[in-house]
């Protein structure tokens, strides 16, 4: 297994279980997020198991900082092998009803943040010709349509067309360089809370005032839906294994097949 691992979204939920699972194996992880305190309390919960950490602050919707992240983990290790784009967060209402400041904010975070990513570490993994992975964390909302979190979803599914693409051309490329799109169902995590990272600058001022309780899987009782979901460190074997088998999709849900069978016909219908 590769030794550098970069994960964005690295304090919470996903990103955290990457994280553990990432240092469990061995790797030196770099672990990037907006929110410093339990940042913090990672890195000194992974170094006291015996792990290499190193921490960066970043805000992936920003071109600079995500350049920074690629910088700081090349310096501090020579190297990189695995980055997993996957900070992300949610915010949910009628989809004509969004505020631009909601645009904004969920494509900022969710598909820039991928893109940034990819930005400033493909070259380098190029330059670097050893085998490299990248994991972008989608959703299964990047794979379905139907009502209810549009916003999201849109980002979700450009997260998925972007990864395709990325594939392809480092295939054709011949490069050493394998691309994964996670595509979950619910995970046990603190995406309902998104909106305590929003920026000052991109809130809506509307939003305190509507339901925007998030419609996954088309049932409007998330909260019981999500508890009832998989853990971090589930999600993380998936990914673990992904990469060990060279799995492009990875999907944690298989009961959620059906649902792109579904959409699928229907577009070919
Ligand atoms: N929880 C689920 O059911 C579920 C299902 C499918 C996909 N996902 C995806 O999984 C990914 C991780 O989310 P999670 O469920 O672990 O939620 P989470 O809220 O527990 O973790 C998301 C992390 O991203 C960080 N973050 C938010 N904005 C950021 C920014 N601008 N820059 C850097 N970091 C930022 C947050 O601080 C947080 O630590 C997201 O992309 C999400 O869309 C989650």
């Amino acid at each position: 297994m590769s030794n550098v691992a970069v994960i964005t979204g690295a304090a919470s939920g996903i990103g955290r279980g990457l994280a553990e699972r990432f240092a469990a194996e061995g790797m030196k992880v770099v672990i990037a997020d907006v929110e410093e305190a339990p940042l913090a309390e990672l890195a000194a919960d992974l170094s006291a198991k015996g792990a290499t950490v190193l921490t960066v602050k970043t805000d992936v919707s920003n071109p600079d900082a995500v350049e920074n992240l690629a910088v700081q983990t090349l310096d501090a290790f020579g190297a990189v092998h695995i980055l997993c784009n996957n900070a992300g967060v949610v915010c949910s209402r009628p989809i004509w009803e969004h505020t631009l400041a909601d645009w904004e904010w969920v494509l900022g975070v969710n598909l820039w943040g991928v893109i940034h990513g990819i930005r400033a570490f493909v070259p380098r993994m190029l330059e670097q010709g050893d085998a490299c992975h990248i994991v972008n964390t989608a959703s299964i909302l990047g794979l379905v349509g139907g009502g209810g979190e549009g916003i999201y979803k849109v980002s979700k599914h450009g997260v998925v067309v972007l990864s395709e693409t990325l594939a392809d051309e480092l295939a054709q490329k011949g490069a050493n360089i394998q691309v994964h799109v996670l595509c979950p169902g619910w995970v046990r995590t603190g995406i309902l809370e998104s909106d305590r990272n929003r920026p000052d600058a991109l809130q809506s001022p509307t939003e305190r005032t509507r339901s925007h309780e998030p419609i996954i899987g088309g049932s409007r009782n998330t909260r019981a839906e999500m508890e009832a979901g998989l853990s971090p460190a589930e999600v993380a074997a998936h990914v673990y294994n992904a990469i060990q088998n060279g799995t492009f999709y990875i999907h944690t849900h298989p009961e959620h097949k059906a649902w792109i069978r579904e959409r699928m016909a229907r577009i070919l219908e």
